[in-house]
């Protein structure tokens, strides 16, 4: 039998008239690997805030190691061994590798120079301790997104944590930057430090960790081994029933060419030629770096093109700003919504608002309650799990507010509408009612281009699908061609459609 290492009882939390947790149990055992699963909303991201000390718990104890410990601050909870890794990295891109493990606690030497010698030894002794070979002296812009999260992780082992807290650690990475990670992490658990992993992504849950625990509406749901239960066991725990695994796809008739890109060029994308039909769904993957959302936010206008021509419904279109792409009816809904799609200090109802304000526009004022009923619409549809609409949209769980803004560009008259990776953090459930509703709109007519890392994301919703390697396009496959192995073969550069062409 392990050891405990850590438990938490009786843990609630209330923000406002929102109960997050209601007296939750969780305890990890010493050197495992620890799902924390559950809906949008279920109190993940709260409960490991207060072991991160990031927030306090109206009650509850924790208890580490057989001892109970008062965590109060982020402070405390380091002192404790506990490392919390957000899904938002917090990396300078500008530094090296060793000067980001070390910022704040530099080495310094004897005469009270800081000691860069000493401080890339040991960043290469932790790196080569993670199997990772990676130049402690390279720029940290400059690495792949799986890359960014070890050195997050080697900052974990350089505080000497015994638990590591990951919210979210693969939601943006593609699967071969998911195998890397957890490499790392099996490496880590077999020194006997425990991790604490959340992830939607219910596969690798099953693939890679030992135990779960679900939540759901702020309690435990379910708790046990991994070798002891299954996906639909676990999304059951999560949603409370049983879940269909409906076939989501339906094949349409398609319409004329809508949008035509011809030989675009940029920084990060080469040579880009690729149509696309009304009412069609097309997908575009790659690994991270391989240029298919610069690609998509150059033609949306947000960074510059070279040279190529863009031709929407038969003209050609000059975007060099948003502002010009909203006008040729496109839309946009980016990838990193605390970067670019949200705006923090409106509320949920205007942040929804936002990119259909003619719609609700009238004498000049917004009609308040044609903007209730149309995100009620939504709200239950896509099971955006919200309180008071009024309430600013941070008050929502991450997995929510990326409903919120995906409801935001549904409901605009944008008819040509690109999304990347619109699913990302959002739950099992929701996910196929976002499938759903993307596939309804394109069979009215609306044309969509869907970023994606998650392979099954793309054969569950598109037609063809655009596969990317260092910013040229490998290959365009037709939905039956559209294979894993094929797909992963194109992105990562062991083979082009103009080899055999
Ligand atoms: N600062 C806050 N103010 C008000 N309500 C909040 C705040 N933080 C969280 N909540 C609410 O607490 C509940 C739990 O949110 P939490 O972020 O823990 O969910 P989660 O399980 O991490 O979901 P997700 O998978 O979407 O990240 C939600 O109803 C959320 O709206
Ligand atoms: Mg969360």
């Amino acid at each position: 039998m392990s050891r405990i290492r850590l438990e938490m009882k009786g843990i609630t939390k209330s923000f406002g008239g929102v109960q997050a947790l209601k007296g939750v149990d969780f305890s990890v055992n010493e050197g495992e690997i620890h799902a924390l699963l559950g809906e949008n909303g279920a109190g993940k991201s709260t409960l490991m805030n207060i072991l991160g000390g990031v927030i306090p718990a109206d009650a509850g104890e924790i208890w580490m190691d057989g001892r109970p410990v008062r965590i109060s601050s982020p402070q405390d909870s380091k002192r404790c061994g506990i490392s919390f890794i957000h899904q938002e990295l917090n990396l300078i891109p500008d530094m090296t590798v060793y000067e980001n493990l070390f910022l704040g606690s530099e080495m310094v030497s004897a005469y009270g120079f800081v000691d860069a010698k000493r401080m890339i030894q040991e960043t290469r002794r932790i790196l080569d301790m993670l199997g990772v070979q990676l130049d402690p002296e390279a720029i940290v812009g400059k690495l792949d997104a799986s890359l960014k999260q070890v050195i997050e992780i080697a900052k974990s082992l350089l505080n000497e944590s015994n638990i590591i807290i990951m919210d979210e650690p693969t939601t943006s990475l593609t699967d071969r930057e998911i195998q890397h990670i957890f490499h790392v992490m099996r490496t880590l658990r077999s020194k006997g430090v425990s991790i604490i992993f959340i992830s939607h992504k219910l596969q690798e849950v099953i693939q890679f960790c030992d135990r779960y625990t679900v939540l759901r509406d702020g309690e435990l749901s379910s708790t046990g081994r991994i070798a002891d239960t299954d996906e639909e066991k676990i999304a059951q725990a999560m949603v409370g029933k049983e879940v269909l695994k409906q076939q989501v796809y339906r094949p349409r008739a398609l319409g004329e060419v809508v949008l035509e890109a011809n030989g675009l060029h940029g920084g990060a994308f080469h040579d880009i030629r690729f149509t696309l039909r009304k009412g069609e769904i097309l997908g575009f993957t790659g690994l991270s770096g391989a240029g298919h959302s610069e690609l998509m936010e150059a033609l949306f206008g947000y960074r510059p093109k070279t040279a190529g021509e863009v031709w929407i419904k038969g003209r050609t279109a000059v975007i060099r700003h948003p502002k010009q792409a909203l006008a040729s009816g496109l839309g946009f809904v980016p990838k990193n919504r605390k970067e670019s799609a949200i705006i923090k200090d409106m509320s949920i109802l205007e942040n929804f608002t936002l990119a259909s304000l003619g719609k609700v526009l009238r004498f000049g004022f917004i009609e308040r309650k044609r903007e209730r009923e149309k995100f009620q619409a939504y709200r239950e549809q896509i099971n955006i799990k919200a309180g008071n609409p009024e309430l600013p949209i941070t008050s929502l769980s991450g997995g929510n507010q990326q409903k919120v803004i995906l409801a935001k560009w549904l409901e605009a008259d944008a008819d040509i509408i690109i999304l990347d990776n619109p699913t990302q953090g959002v739950d099992v459930g929701a996910k196929s009612e976002i499938y759903q509703l993307i596939l309804e709109l394109a069979e009215k007519g609306k044309s969509f281009i869907v970023l994606s890392s998650e392979i099954p994301e793309i054969q569950k919703l598109c037609d063809r699908v655009v596969v990317m390697y260092q910013g040229r396009v490998t290959a365009i496959l037709d939905r039956e061609e559209a294979t894993e192995g094929r797909i992963m073969m194109y992105a990562t550069g062991a083979k082009s459609q103009a080899d055999t062409a």
